[in-house]
């Protein structure tokens, strides 16, 4: 996640979409009463609280104090930990991992699968949602065209952005099997009408940006808009060209 300084508020406010969105992953988790049950990337921790409504015992976790912090303050009695997806491990194993809009901050991602699969219990599943192969492939190329005409660089966006193919290959040579999967276009309208492109761009795409001075900022911004607007701009809305992996897959044994 972009250097671990999530601003919670900001998110919170524009982009409640992220968990609102996750409630359907949770429907597809199906958690059962008992069942160990590890978010991993739980952020403020909504859907790790939905999943505990329904019996499930769920650990959180995040490598983002901030949203540690803040999943802490609004759910007291549940258990969340700040832990690097690409390095995290426990004593006691999962029934089931879960993960919604996590995975595709870490571009070297063999070493979380491998931590998934060490956590999971033989026959524990994994339900993930991540953005998956051209997400979000018109606001990023038109960053990166901005700023490689403004600045002279193209800049990488550090996400990690697979497709089925590649991420089933990953899972199995690591003992898990995708069962199901699913890459889909879900466009998501931004908050904030004509400000809601720049506030997603601030939110999330920070890394783009770390080593541009604020007016050069701007300037690709503004063109980042101008380049973008005849596609995503509807009705008054920003549409986020967002992409999504779906999948349900279990460790074999
Ligand atoms: C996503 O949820 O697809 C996403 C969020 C932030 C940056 C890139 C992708």
């Amino acid at each position: 996640m972009p250097d671990n300084t999530w601003d919670t508020d900001l998110y919170e406010q524009k982009h409640a979409f992220v968990s609102e969105f996750g409630k359907g992953l949770v429907a597809l988790l199906d958690p059962q009463a008992g069942e160990r049950i590890l978010d991993l990337g739980c952020g403020t921790g909504h859907l790790a609280s939905e999943i505990a409504e329904r019996g499930a015992h769920v650990v959180g976790i995040d490598s983002s104090p901030a949203m540690i912090e803040a999943a802490r303050e609004a759910y007291p009695n549940l258990a969340f930990q700040v832990m690097d997806a690409q390095n995290f491990s426990f004593t006691e194993p999962f029934d089931a991992i879960f993960s919604n809009a996590a995975l595709h901050w870490i571009n070297e991602p063999e070493n979380v699968v491998q931590c998934i699969a060490t956590a999971l219990k033989p026959g524990g599943r994994l339900v993930a949602e991540f953005g998956g192969k051209g997400n979000v492939t018109t606001i990023l190329t038109a960053a990166q065209e901005a700023i490689e005409e403004i600045e002279g660089d193209w800049v990488e966006s550090g996400w990690y952005f697979p497709s089925i193919g590649e991420y089933a290959s990953l899972l199995e040579k690591n003992g898990i099997e995708a069962r199901s999967a699913l890459l889909y276009d879900r466009p998501t309208r931004l908050e904030d009408g004509e400000q809601g492109l720049r506030n997603w761009l601030r939110m999330f795409g920070e890394r783009l940006f770390e080593d541009l001075d604020d007016d050069i900022k701007e300037r690709v911004l503004e063109q980042v808009e101008e380049r973008t607007h005849p596609k995503l701009f509807k009705d008054g809305y920003w549409f986020a060209d967002y992409r999504r992996i779906r999948l349900v897959a279990h460790k074999i044994g």
